[in-house]
């Protein structure tokens, strides 16, 4: 029999629109004689549905009668089985849609890529494809990464982290750093919220945007020269692999969202087609020393995360200091980084099937973990008197 695969993407994201292209292409290219495919699309209220016009782009021109026409379901585990049930249930008869064996999440930015999804799928019992919680939630985590990388010895770009609402960050920004600084919401992604300030009008206008976006904010110095260097890494803790590196083009200062997923369409259907048709340069025209040292940085990077799967890993190189500076990570690339393998002579058919594997792999491993523990506590345990059960704890 087949193995049963969750495709899950969509969700409560500002990356939602772009995920469903992820989703639907990783669909299209999964081996068919081996798994079973179930696309499942969260809306951006969080709720899920099945059928076959999840799997359709076409449906999404109109969401409320795609809705109206698919399954919504909630997932359930049953004995050691994840079974997708009808919600609401059928008065009569079963609510069983279906069975899954895995999933494989292909949902952008939070909720989906910052170990939220991860979590749930962790708690209900289905293995998944891609990185674990925790190396989810730091990879989304534009601060807590860059202590993590520093640590291990990578470079990073020096940043402040700042709540929103400090009123005292624009002097706690220029304390630190001279003009130009760029403000980032912490976790987004996809350039949103993003600007480069010149002087303090600037940076009133960038904590502004930034601030509508998150809780907290991340600033940092602006490259002015700057190249940007992508390269993707697949594998996990038993061995991993360097894709090619690209080179993305952007039309502004800060590759846009507009950059990322509409210019690159326009210029070839008219209709964005996700990270794949972005305008880029690859193989990037680097040197080959630097694109040896980009790789093998990547390998690292993604080792001191801890990730699993597949992840792109993103690079700045700032011309006038003559510096490689990791970016950002992403844990759920657009189009899952497969344009980047592809360039290094893997099929995309094959991708998924490792990254499938991959997920079995680690949930055959995590079976041999103990998580219970057999004592007798409860069977003298009471919750009176001052000690309780935490009185029995030393
Ligand atoms: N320190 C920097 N100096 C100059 N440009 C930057 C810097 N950091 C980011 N950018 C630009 O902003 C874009 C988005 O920033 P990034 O940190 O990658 O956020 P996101 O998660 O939204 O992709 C980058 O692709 C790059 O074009
Ligand atoms: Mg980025």
């Amino acid at each position: 029999m087949n193995i049963r695969v969750g495709l899950f993407f969509g969700g409560k994201s500002v990356e939602h629109e772009v995920s469903v292209i992820t989703g639907l292409q990783a669909a299209q290219n999964i081996d068919r004689s081996r798994f079973d495919v179930i696309p499942i699309y969260i809306t951006k209220q969080g709720e899920f549905y099945t059928g076959d016009e999840v799997g359709r782009i076409e449906s999404y021109r109109d969401i409320p009668t795609l809705l109206r026409r698919s399954t919504r379901i909630t997932l359930v585990n049953d004995n050691g089985r994840v079974w997708m049930v009808r919600y609401p249930a059928k008065r009569f008869g079963s609510s069983i849609v279906g069975e899954l064996d895995v999933a494989l999440p292909a949902v952008h930015g939070t909720n989906g890529e910052d170990g939220t999804l991860q979590g749930f799928f962790n708690l209900i019992g289905l293995p998944y494809a891609g990185c674990d919680i925790l190396s989810s939630a730091v990879g989304m985590d534009k601060f807590v990464q860059k202590c993590v990388l520093k640590e291990c010895g990578i470079p990073v770009l020096d940043a402040l982290r700042l709540r929103s609402g400090d009123r005292e960050a624009a002097e706690k920004i220029e304390a630190r750093f001279k003009y130009p600084v760029i403000v980032k919401p912490i976790n987004l992604g996809s350039s949103v919220g993003i600007s480069v300030a010149h002087d303090r009008a600037g940076l009133e206008d960038a904590l502004e945007l930034a601030e509508t976006f998150s809780d907290s904010l991340l600033v940092e110095p602006a490259i002015e020269e700057l190249v940007e260097i992508n390269c993707a890494v697949l594998g996990d803790a038993n061995g991993a692999v360097a894709s090619e590196c690209e080179r993305p083009l952007g039309s502004d200062e800060i590759l846009s969202y507009e950059d990322k997923y509409v210019g690159g369409g326009k210029k070839t259907s008219g209709a964005s087609k996700g990270m794949a048709t972005l305008g880029r340069e690859l193989p990037a025209k680097i040197p080959d020393a630097m694109r040896d040292e980009i790789r093998s940085l990547a390998l690292r990077a993604f080792e001191a995360l801890g990730c699993s799967g597949v992840a792109r890993i993103d690079f700045l190189l700032d011309g006038k200091e003559k510096k490689i500076y990791l970016n950002e990570f992403n844990t759920i690339p657009g189009s899952l980084a497969f344009y980047l393998f592809e360039a290094a002579g893997m099929r995309y058919r094959d991708m998924l099937t490792r990254l499938i594997g991959m997920a079995l792999g680690r949930a055959r491993r995590e079976q041999n973990i103990t998580y219970s523990f057999d004592s007798n506590i409860l069977s003298s345990a009471s919750l009176g008197g001052a000690k309780g059960s935490k009185g029995a704890k030393r």
